[in-house]
């Protein structure tokens, strides 16, 4: 048996499969996201631990024969959040988390040094790690001079269960302090935050060992000689649950961010279209990715405003897509990250007119969010990808008509794979029983059956394109809010 334990911003899912990796037990516990202040966003690490302990506690009480026989344990992890250690492990100040955009003014002054897209190979994005050091330099001193180690979430989570400090190459690809092209921590960028490498975790792969169970947390749950392995991100971690390794192989996640994902065997960085070019969990294979920041959290906001469930706004469209009608909606509700790379700009519907109803204006957040892809499949095929058909995962999938919207905006098909756990907490899973057994990534992260598959429509390409167009063009039309 092998557990993944996926600590998201929601909550805490762990999940046991077997040696065949079909699933056989799972658990989650919820967590809080505190959010004081505007563009805050914050955890307390002592929190991830508490649900982990409850996760577990499920587990044992349910599935204690599976648990005691579990011989390698995986993580996937919300990623970019800054756990502050002192020398004595204490812990200095609430985790800020992936959404966390007060520093976007230390992530402007960094991205504006040269060294830091040259060797991270990315933009430093206001809610990566290193902007958020820099704030609590300028803002908290006291804290800062305390800082004895930096942790990723996961990487608390692995520093509680194993006594180490240890990350891997995928969410330390995503702090702005890798070297991602060498997979190694740049000294040089540590310094331009006055860090040094004493102050980082060592680095394993995603797929290698980084330590044993603590054998009290072992005694406590029932549980043997554990190895736990590096995991990843949980992008990363998502495609590996989904078999997204090989080369050319992506997805799209239609989650409350939306993320257009592609393996890579080559480190392919891009930049300037504000892809993020990120080391993939297992050895010597790279990932891009677009990420805009409001996917289902835009239908979400539009069913709030509406007081009418999301499945019953989409309910309403029926089947038949139609030709999108004038209306357009940016779903830059919380900001933007590929392909503009714009914390403060906000959203909008443009093209009102009288003849728009409640259903026009659900399709156009359906339109707004599968063009938001399109921009991140245009920022990819800049980096030096191009997709075919790509898988579509998510809770946006719920819903067969947004998925032939976005099929017709990404002008290629999507397939939707069957019900069943494939997602980032199968991915840590299967990254504990890479790290135990030896065995070969691509033979065990395959890809899951596929359920159904939607086309683009022929006779609606016209129409979609000239209304990605006119989305495209109106981005310069918005304001900014900072
Ligand atoms: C990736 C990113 C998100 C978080 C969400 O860059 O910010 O996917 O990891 O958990």
């Amino acid at each position: 048996m092998y557990l993944g334990l996926d600590l998201g911003t929601s909550g805490v899912k762990a999940l046991i499969i077997d040696g065949a990796q079909s699933s056989v037990a799972s658990a989650n516990a919820a967590i809080e996201v505190s959010r004081p202040h505007s563009g805050w966003s914050e955890q307390d690490p002592l929190d991830w631990l508490g649900a982990c302990e409850a996760a577990l506690g499920e587990l044992k009480r349910t599935h204690p024969k599976e648990l005691a026989a579990v011989k390698g344990i995986g993580f996937s992890g919300q990623m970019h959040g800054a756990t502050l250690l002192d020398a004595s492990d204490n812990i200095l100040r609430p985790c800020m988390l992936w959404n966390d955009t007060r520093s976007h003014e230390e992530a402007a002054i960094l991205d504006a040094d040269p060294r830091f897209r040259t060797l991270s190979g990315n933009i430093v994005f206001p809610g990566f790690t290193a902007p958020k050091i820099a704030w609590v330099k300028n803002n908290e001193p006291a804290i800062f001079d305390q800082i004895a180690k930096i942790l990723l979430p996961k990487d608390y989570l692995r520093f509680w269960l194993t006594g180490e400090y240890v990350s891997e190459m995928s969410d330390a690809a995503g702090t702005s302090w890798l070297d991602v092209g060498k997979r190694e921590w740049s000294d040089e960028l540590l310094e331009a935050t006055h860090l040094d490498r004493s102050q980082m975790p060592s680095l394993v792969e995603g797929s290698q060992v980084s330590g044993q169970l603590r054998s009290e947390l072992a005694l406590r749950w029932g549980m043997g000689n554990v190895a736990v392995a590096g995991g990843a991100g949980d992008n990363a971690a998502s495609a590996i649950g989904l078999g997204t390794v090989e080369a050319g192989s992506a997805f799209v996640s239609l989650g409350t961010s939306g993320v257009l994902f592609a393996s890579n065997d080559a480190y392919l960085p891009n930049p300037e279209s504000a892809v993020h070019t990120f080391c993939h969990a297992v050895p010597d294979t790279w990932h891009q990715m677009g990420v805009f920041l409001s996917a289902t959290d835009s239908l979400n906001w539009w069913s709030n405003v509406c007081g009418e469930s999301a499945a019953n706004l989409t309910g309403e469209l029926g089947d038949n897509v139609v030709a999108p009608s004038g209306l357009t909606f940016l779903p830059y509700l919380s900001g933007e990250r590929t392909p503009h790379n714009d914390a403060s700009i906000r959203g909008a519907f443009v093209g009102l007119d009288h003849a728009h109803d409640r259903k026009a204006m659900t399709r156009a957040v359906l339109e707004g969010v599968a063009f938001a892809l399109r921009d991140s499949l245009q920022a990819l095929a800049a980096a030096g990808t191009s997709l075919e058909r790509v898988m579509a995962v998510g809770g946006g999938t719920r819903s067969p008509y947004w998925l032939k919207i976005v099929s017709n905006a990404l002008g290629i098909p999507l397939d939707l794979p069957k019900d069943g756990d494939f997602g980032a907490a199968f991915g840590a899973a299967r990254l504990g029983l890479l790290a135990t057994e030896n065995e070969d990534p691509v033979s065990i992260c395959t890809k899951p059956e596929i359920a159904s598959s939607f086309e683009p429509s022929q006779h609606l390409g016209a129409a979609y394109e000239d209304a990605y167009q006119l989305y495209q063009a109106l981005y310069p039309t918005l304001t900014s809010t900072a």
